[in-house]
């Protein structure tokens, strides 16, 4: 893009401040500010002015779950249908990591924190032991397909290969960086994280099948035969990945995405739960709940919404393929953003400062047409670190992961 075409597409978009230090800058520089200003799309940046329509959702209404007792039931026949799944190469893994974990506050990948006590247990090796379990008892391995963003991907790829994968078969990991999207203020103003370079974060967990089809991957779930795709977050340490039983109740069901979801512990928990809105399965977050679907009873006299899910998902992928192209809707969320100030020094706001614009993943469960919310124990498989103390901190995981006999 030139200079005349970079200034006529910011004056569209109310950014021209965006060139402010451009006659500083050298030709390269000048010329990555300009590939930059092409490929950032400036059209949702608008959205920042109008969060809550965006917010609007549909007529609530409650989805059954599969309960502890139910799924105790029916173990074994799950079991056997998952483990065969497994072994014939039909479920593949996909672990988001391509967030900024800027609430646990370490500059590296989230996955590469120690939250070993007497040893070294990094958040990755405890997902990748996780999953090595079902393939030490299934006997295959699984393709795991990692998500990274262009802020953390060399670490992290190098990190893993340095520690060999924690033992995985190196063959059956793939890596894919998901898209960018520009940081802006309050105003909606493209924040400048360097004189030559926009402000960008990750555009959210919800690209991760579109970034993945952009790396070319989808070929190799095609010629693989995966027809399930594991979809969990990086930070929960006691997450069970290919878990047979849940791969063998969503098949068994015949549902178009299997959702783990946990027992609220409170009506008012900050997790978002699972619903129908208008008659399609979907999440609702929590702070969009009102106080009488808080309140509402189903049949049996239980909170008719009390099933929070912790991110792991199990989607059969022809349904994700069919709804590739729909749109999701857009999150714009405060956060804390590295920028430069007016006098263009670079700060690291200690409270938000703006606005990152994102999909997110919980969304693509409306696109489905069925959902299985399946309940798993929350004291054996959810173990979030968002943050360094406190309430889902490396604290809690540490505490958590040593009642389930892990020793740190
Ligand atoms: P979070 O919502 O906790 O976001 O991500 P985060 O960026 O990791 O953390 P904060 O909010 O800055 O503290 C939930 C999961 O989704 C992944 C994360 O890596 C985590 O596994 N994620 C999030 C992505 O893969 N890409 C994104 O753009 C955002």
């Amino acid at each position: 893009m030139n200079l005349d075409s970079a200034k006529a597409k910011l004056a569209t978009f109310g950014q021209e401040h965006v060139l402010r230090y451009f006659d500083e800058l050298d030709p390269a520089l000048q010329s990555k500010l300009l590939d930059q200003i092409e490929a950032t799309d400036m059209s949702i940046l608008d959205s920042c002015h109008h969060r809550e329509e965006l917010a609007k959702k549909g007529v609530i209404t409650p989805l059954a779950c599969m309960e502890l007792p139910e799924i105790e039931a029916h173990a074994d026949e799950y079991r056997e249908i998952g483990e065969k799944a497994i072994r014939e190469g039909k479920v593949g893994a996909v672990l988001l990591a391509g967030g900024m974990g800027t609430r646990l506050g370490s500059d590296d990948p989230k996955g590469m924190y120690n939250i070993g006590l007497t040893r070294d247990l990094y958040i990755f090796q405890c997902i990748i032991g996780n999953l090595m379990d079902v393939v030490d008892s299934v006997g295959a391995w699984v393709h795991l397909f990692v998500m990274t963003s262009e802020k953390n991907h060399d670490a992290t790829v190098r990190f893993l290969t340095e520690k060999n994968f924690f033992g995985y078969d190196k063959g059956h990991i793939h890596f894919f960086q998901q898209e960018m999207a520009a940081a802006t203020d309050y105003d909606g103003k493209i924040l400048l994280e360097e004189k030559g370079r926009m402000a960008t974060s990750p555009n959210g967990n919800g690209g991760w099948f579109i970034s993945l089809i952009r790396a070319g991957l989808l070929d190799t779930i095609h010629s693989e035969g995966i027809e399930y795709l594991n979809v969990f977050a990086v930070d929960n340490v006691l997450q069970r990945i290919a878990d047979p039983v849940f791969v063998g109740a969503t098949m068994a069901k015949e549902c178009s995405v299997g959702a783990k979801v946990v027992r609220k512990n409170a009506p008012d928990e900050k997790v978002g739960v699972m619903c129908l809105e208008d008659g399609r399965p979907s999440i609702v977050e929590y702070y969009e709940l009102t106080e009488e679907l808080m309140n509402a009873k189903d049949e049996k006299g239980d909170p008719a919404y009390n099933f929070g899910v912790i991110l792991n998902y199990l989607f059969a992928v022809p349904e994700l393929e069919r709804v590739v192209d729909g749109d999701l809707p857009l999150h714009v969320v405060e956060k804390k953003i590295p920028c430069l100030d007016e006098n263009g020094n670079f700060v690291k706001p200690e409270s938000p400062n703006g606005f990152k614009f994102e999909n997110l993943v919980l969304d693509m469960i409306h696109q489905m047409d069925s959902c299985l919310p399946f309940e798993v124990e929350r004291e054996r498989e959810f173990a979030p670190i968002k943050n360094a103390t406190g309430v889902d901190s490396v604290e809690s995981a540490r505490a958590l992961l040593q009642k389930n006999g892990v020793m740190l």
